[in-house]
């Protein structure tokens, strides 16, 4: 049997092992070639039965992250795709149907398919690593876990946990993983050879849900149990926008899971999910994170390679400015684990900042010791030692650049050769902060978003001055702390609050016309924000807003009169309690009056269409490389409605004329802000 992607052995005990190994690739994805070869192999084993069968991975990263989603791009008609989930269901099947124990040995992630083929095997036994997850993500794609998911993870541990995990594409871990019942034992990798054995040649009772759990399975429950699960998804998104979770409920409701039972021209069939365009553009998005991520990976031209995991990654961090920002970073590098100094004013200010860095430890990491070892790791550092130290210092003082400048011309000269000097200013260009320098060539921006912990993207901005080497050292950096790198010119604004601004300047120009911040908000929702812009505005901070609003504001740029009146009154939004909404454990308080007979789709035009037109002036100036990182860098600094796509794809979507059309209408409207950007050709 020729195999490329897996390997078979038998021992001496007539234990078969089969490696997934998947060929030219870091990490097992299982393409039809893939599954076809599972499929001989399956065959193979039925003719000369082994006396039990361990599946395992080859591959450091983990046992399998699911079907091959290049492979998705190429399927073009609603064929292609029936038949590749037909091909996997078959193939699965194949392996559960086998007359001799069978065990997944999962170790790293086990995502999609992966977990599908843990599935179908008899037991399932998971590392205990830090690494570990397993999980159905597939409703994150737009599709459902349709190669066995949703006909196997509900019959194992009960329709309602599972339904919890498939609906959300949560990924647990080991612990969570054997309470659930998904998987029947935990032990570490080092064990996987002793620990199949034990399976094989001795094998447990299979694992059943507990009553309670099996009960949610029941086919008289069924109905209660689904509809309860809908109501949980309507809040979160609608039907129309995001079909998948919609169809996984149907799915196991209606067709026993199984996706070819599914007529045709139902919205959860394969053919209405696979070329949905929020499938399409949750997929684009899925391909573009990864195109994210290789920025941190490149070889550094720094010769030694600074990159991710390499001997020269950065390992001291010094931050300066313990405020919301700089606090956060710090907590978060030191999670990451990384040693941090954290230097501010007087230790009362680097306080707070300790604590909730305590609190973020305590949320993520859970267990004592590791607690225990990121503490130690985070350092109050008042007389800023740490900076002769540090393989990078970021600042993140208050958004002055006069005081910034003296900032780095006190500590350039304490700083180590080799080391970088970064600023998480969120509007003050690097040009102007370079003049007192020796090497502006190290300066970059890291510009992080608020909440720190919560938000992926980081803007790596890069100065005229900024070298190669520490542009690609900022992106690799990014990543060594696990979060996404967006290299992008320096230019007021960046891209993402450049783009964000004159949304949230129309919003607030709408409330001045006395439309109620709940209207505005709904519309946004609507078109399919994650939150309303009012909501948001008073999230981040009206103060914040106010001075980002006025260092990106141009020529003849309105001033919002509420937002002014608020900030005169130090009503700053959530932090103080009071902003455009009465904020109340954490919560605005909202009238529940609804908008009425609004146009919600007008609303929602007027403010989305200045960043629209924002985002395509942002693509003429190069601000970042090309149209689909101006679309990912708002998807990840802002949540712009992904199943659009992002602002690029939105105006592809419904097509340019039509928006240059709603544009022209609002000038005559409300004036030259609507003026249409020069670089509508460029889309
Ligand atoms: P903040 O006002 O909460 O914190 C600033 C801290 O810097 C204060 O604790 C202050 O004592 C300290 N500080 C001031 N001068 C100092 C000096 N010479 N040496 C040491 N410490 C000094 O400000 P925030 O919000 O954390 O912002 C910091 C930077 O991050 C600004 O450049 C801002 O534009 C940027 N930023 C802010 C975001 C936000 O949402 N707040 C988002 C992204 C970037």
């Amino acid at each position: 049997m020729e195999l490329k992607h897996w390997k078979l052995e038998t021992d001496g005990e007539n234990l078969a092992w089969l490696w997934f190994d998947r060929a030219g690739s870091g990490t097992n994805t299982f393409s039809s070639e893939a599954l076809r070869e599972l499929r001989q192999v399956a065959d193979h084993l039925l003719a000369m039965p082994p006396k039990g069968l361990a599946i395992l991975s080859s591959k450091d990263n983990g046992f399998a992250a699911g079907a091959d989603i290049q492979e998705f791009t190429t399927l073009h008609d609603p064929e292609e795709a029936i038949a590749f989930v037909a091909l996997g269901n078959e193939v699965f099947d194949k392996i559960a149907a086998l007359p001799f124990p069978t065990v997944a040995m999962v170790h790293g992630f086990c995502m999609g398919g992966g977990t599908e083929l843990a599935l179908a095997c008899r037991y399932r036994v998971m590392d205990d690593g830090a690494k570990s997850r397993m999980g159905l993500p597939e409703v994150l794609l737009g599709i459902v876990p349709g190669w066995g998911g949703v006909r196997r993870m509900p019959k194992l541990i009960g329709a309602a946990a599972a339904l919890d995990l498939m609906l959300t594409g949560r990924a647990i871990d080991a612990r969570r993983a054997k309470k659930l019942g998904l998987v029947d034992a935990v032990t570490p990798r080092r064990h996987f050879q002793n620990a199949a054995r034990k399976v094989l040649n001795e094998p447990p009772p299979r694992q059943v849900p507990g009553l309670m759990a099996a009960a949610t399975d029941w086919p008289v429950l069924r109905n209660l149990v689904a509809r309860q699960a809908a109501k949980g998804v309507a809040k979160k998104v609608r039907r129309d926008q995001y079909p998948a979770p919609y169809a996984i409920i149907d799915l196991w409701k209606d067709f026993g899971g199984d996706v070819r039972n599914v007529p045709r021209e139902h919205p959860a069939s394969t053919a209405s999910l696979f070329f949905h365009p929020t499938t399409k553009n949750l997929i684009r998005i899925f391909l573009l994170q990864e195109r994210l991520k290789a920025f941190g990976k490149s070889p550094s031209p720094l010769g030694e390679g600074r990159g991710e995991g390499s001997a020269d990654a950065i390992r001291h961090v010094h931050v300066i400015g313990a405020g919301a920002m700089g606090g956060d970073i710090a907590a978060w590098c030191a999670l990451r684990g990384l040693t941090v100094t954290l230097q501010d004013l007087a230790p009362e200010r680097i306080s707070p900042a300790i604590k909730r860095a305590n609190d973020l430890f305590r949320k993520r990491l859970k267990l004592p010791h590791l607690i225990q070892a990121a503490r130690d790791r985070l350092i109050p550092d008042v007389a800023g030692n740490g900076v002769a130290h540090a393989d990078l210092v970021i600042e993140a003082i208050v958004e002055n650049a006069e005081v910034k400048r003296k900032l780095f011309a006190q500590v350039e000269p304490r700083m180590k050769d080799s080391a970088l000097l970064a600023s998480n200013t969120s509007s003050i260009p690097l040009q102007e902060l370079t003049g007192v320098l020796q090497r502006p060539d190290r300066l970059l921006g890291l510009h992080f978003f608020n909440p720190v912990a919560q938000m992926q993207l980081v803007e790596v901005v890069e100065g005229p001055q900024t070298s190669p080497a520490a542009m690609q050292a900022g992106q690799a950096f990014t990543r060594q702390i696990d979060k996404l790198p967006l290299p992008c010119k320096s230019a007021p604004g960046f891209l993402v609050n450049r783009v964000l601004s004159p949304y949230l300047l129309e919003a607030m120009l709408m409330v001045d016309e006395g439309i109620p911040p709940e209207t505005i908000d709904a519309a946004a929702k609507d078109f399919g924000m994650p939150m309303g812009p009012i909501e948001l505005a008073d999230m981040v901070g009206l103060d914040i807003g106010w001075a980002v609003g006025r260092e990106l504001a141009t020529q003849g740029t309105p001033v919002p009169k509420k937002l002014q009146a608020l900030v005169e009154g130090k009503k700053f939004g959530m932090k103080t309690g009071q902003g455009f909404y009465t904020w109340a454990n954490g919560k605005p308080q909202k009238s529940q009056t609804g908008p009425g007979t609004v146009d919600l789709k007008a609303l929602a035009d007027r403010m989305v269409a200045p960043a629209l037109n924002e985002a395509v002036a942002c693509l003429r100036e190069g601000i970042v490389a090309d149209a689909d990182l101006v679309d990912i860098g708002m998807i990840f600094g802002t949540g712009f409605a992904p199943h659009r796509g992002g602002p690029i794809a939105t105006i592809r979507q419904r097509g340019k004329q039509d928006w240059i059309r709603v544009m022209n209408e609002l000038k005559e409207h409300h004036g030259l802000r609507f003026e249409p950007d020069s670089g509508w050709d460029l889309v």
